[in-house]
């Protein structure tokens, strides 16, 4: 999938980006930046305290039974321009009375008929984190203020008099906004840039990516806290020796995607075929909060990887076990009937010569 390539201590202003860019090849932009819907914070940027907007207090009766506020904003006499500014009670931040439904079924009438019209916003980390702030200061101020019209259900918003549900974003985007992909193997910066996660993964094909990854997945990154690193290794049977792209499966400098659909395993050897190995970390930088993702590519001959003890069987057992789906997009059919006699064989030859009653877990912990 990915790798960083090379890892060397770098001396002058170059090969320190040069070493930057070799060590963090994925950068992902968080988006929105992390904050619950329970926990509001502001981040003041003079001088970086914390606030932590206040409850308003509930109200108990009709909201709809109260009559709208006479504001009449002049005075008798000359009407100075001012400012004219006053403290604001956080409990009144979003009047309602009885003028509620008039005023928001015109609102809505407006917003079908012309919605772009209505509703602008430059598409930016900062303008969305933005929104998605204000959403849920709303959300938070609302169902707390007035329960008997706005209330949660689920993880979505209820309003009990318009009968509107509305979707709270439980978890932000993530996409791949930097990146520096020099071995990548079969696939190019340039189709993935700029994706969300989500996107990614579904593109590529990734198996089960739905139901069995999407949720948690999502969950991990917006949990992601800067102290708690993680790492995971994946492989793949590749069917060339091409480090930094397989050429079985496509022309690397063509615009065509590389994929299994496109691969040529005519006359493939045992020789050929290759092991491929990423192992990967994710962390979450401290200052600027983005997630980073790092890949070592491992990638050797499977005719070598299958002299280590406990190997070929192993592997050929897990090969057997994939359902359909993940041997699909493992390629599966474009070089079992080749590698799986192979790691048989080399299997047999092993417990021949009783490799196999070592202790597994002591020499392979993963
Ligand atoms: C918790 C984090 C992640 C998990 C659990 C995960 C999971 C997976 C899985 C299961 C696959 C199928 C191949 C494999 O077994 O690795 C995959 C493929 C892929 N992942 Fe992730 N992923 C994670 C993070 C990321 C990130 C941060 C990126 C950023 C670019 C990424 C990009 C990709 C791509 C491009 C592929 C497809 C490679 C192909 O074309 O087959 N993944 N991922």
């Amino acid at each position: 999938m990915i790798s960083t390539g090379g890892f060397a201590v770098p001396s002058g202003p170059l090969s320190i980006l040069g070493f930057i860019f070799s060590v963090v090849t994925w950068l992902f932009i968080r988006w929105p930046f992390h904050s619950k819907a329970r926990n509001i914070v502001i981040k003041d940027k003079r001088d970086e305290k914390l606030f932590v907007t206040p409850l308003p207090t509930l109200v108990t009766d009709d909201p709809l039974s109260t009559s709208p506020k006479l504001y009449r904003p002049f005075r008798h006499g000359p009407n100075f321009i001012t400012m004219g500014i006053r403290k604001l009670s956080w409990d009144n931040w979003i009047e309602m009375d009885s003028y509620f439904l008039r005023y928001h079924d015109m609102k809505a009438s407006e917003l079908n008929k012309d919605f772009n019209s209505h509703v602008k916003y430059v598409d930016n980390p900062t303008t969305k984190d933005a929104c998605f702030e204000l959403y849920e200061e709303l959300v938070r101020y609302l169902t707390h203020r007035y329960p008997k019209i706005y209330r949660w259900e689920g993880d979505k918003v209820h309003n009990s008099l318009t009968k509107e549900i509305f979707a709270f974003p439980a978890y932000g985007h993530y996409h791949l906004d930097a990146a520096a992909v020099c071995l990548p193997g079969f696939w190019r910066l340039k189709e993935k840039f700029r994706m969300s996660l989500d996107t990614l993964h579904f593109e590529a094909g990734v198996p089960h990516y739905a139901a069995k990854l999407q949720k948690s997945m999502n969950r991990f990154f917006q949990n992601l806290t800067p102290d708690k690193p993680v790492e995971r290794n994946n492989f793949f049977i590749q069917l060339d020796d091409g480090l930094h792209w397989s050429h079985r499966m496509g022309d690397q400098a063509g615009t065509e995607v590389a994929s299994w659909a496109t691969a040529n395993s005519n006359d493939l050897s045992i020789d050929e075929i290759h092991f491929r190995s990423e192992r990967q970390t994710l962390r979450r930088l401290p200052r600027s909060k983005a997630v980073i993702f790092t890949v070592r590519t491992y990638f050797e001959p499977v005719t070598r990887i299958a002299q280590e003890p406990h190997i070929p069987g192993r592997l050929a057992e897990a090969i057997r076990n994939w359902d359909e789906t993940v041997s699909f997009y493992k390629g599966k059919s474009h070089w079992d009937k080749i590698l799986l006699p192979y790691l048989d064989e080399q299997d047999r030859l092993q417990k021949e010569r009783g490799v196999v009653e070592q202790n597994e877990e002591v020499l392979f912990p993963y």
